[in-house]
């Protein structure tokens, strides 16, 4: 499972975790009938396997996200990306912004009301925010921007007044306006990337932290090789810059690089 798991997903499992594991993926194993993980790994690596493998990484990773989560982010985001280029911006300027591993959509979504309330027409400028995440069940959640009164509680209520409506049931819809800025997509941050640069900001906080340092180093040059000069990097609290690629960024707060 440990190999499978590396070798796919990057996700590296320290023996620590070998109880965590055989827990979240049991029941799976017993909803097909089997009594031995071996049997279950003998099914990832088959052809009928496939459709295994988005279970085996929800099951193996968190999808734990909130709105305007490390808001320090956002701020740099409008006061060193956005701001310096309305009036560019505003006469079709290309400006692209990529959250890799964004689970429910709160991170893309926080993003698009950040732009927004710099500039309330950035809808319909020249201007996308990707968002991508190995995980389709995730993503149709995302995509349909649903959520509940506490989740949207961190939304600053400037940005709720315009960014979220009632919808049925008590539950809080993602506006509009703020859903047309995110394109959603699937892709696993092992495999290749069919993005086009060279990108303004680039969101990949909380999913390194499941790669050994080995896989951070590769994903962090990738990245440094996707922006632009200028161009941003966010990361996770608890996940640092390093390898080869730290040289090419300064540090212009916390867990946020400025590329060179
Ligand atoms: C803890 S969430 C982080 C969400 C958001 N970025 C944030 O910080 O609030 C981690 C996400 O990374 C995704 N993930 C894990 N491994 C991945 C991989 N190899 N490629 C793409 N996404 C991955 C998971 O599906 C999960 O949705």
């Amino acid at each position: 499972m440990a190999a499978f798991a590396y070798r796919e997903f990057g996700l590296s499992l320290h023996s620590s975790k070998r109880d965590l594991v055989y827990s979240r993926l049991l029941k799976r194993l017993h909803a097909l009938g089997m009594h031995r993980f071996h049997d279950y790994c003998d099914l990832l690596e088959s052809a009928d396997g496939r459709g295994e493998h988005d279970l085996v990484v929800s099951a193996l990773t968190t999808n734990v996200t909130h709105f305007f989560r490390e808001g320090h982010h956002f701020d740099l985001l409008a006061n060193l990306v956005v701001k310096p280029r309305l009036a560019e911006l505003k006469s079709g300027a290309r400006l692209r912004i990529w959250s890799a591993g964004c689970s429910s959509g709160m991170e893309p979504y926080s993003i698009a009301m950040t732009l927004l309330d710099v500039l309330p027409e950035a809808a319909q400028q020249n201007i996308r925010i990707l968002a991508t995440d190995v995980d389709p069940a995730i993503l149709a959640r995302a995509r349909a921007g649903l959520f509940s009164a506490d989740e949207v509680k961190p939304i600053p209520d400037r940005m709720k007044s315009w960014g979220v409506q009632q919808a049925e049931g008590g539950q809080q819809q993602i506006a509009s306006k703020v859903q047309k800025l995110v394109r959603f997509g699937e892709l696993n941050l092992m495999q290749d990337w069919p993005l086009r640069g060279p990108l303004d900001a680039i969101f990949c906080r909380n999913v390194a932290i499941y790669f050994d340092k080995q896989t951070q180093a590769r994903l962090w040059q990738r990245f440094a090789s996707l922006l632009a000069p200028g161009g941003m990097l966010f990361i996770g609290h608890s996940e640092r810059l390093s390898g080869p690629a730290e040289a090419g960024f300064s540090s212009v707060g916390i867990t946020a690089y400025c590329k060179l």
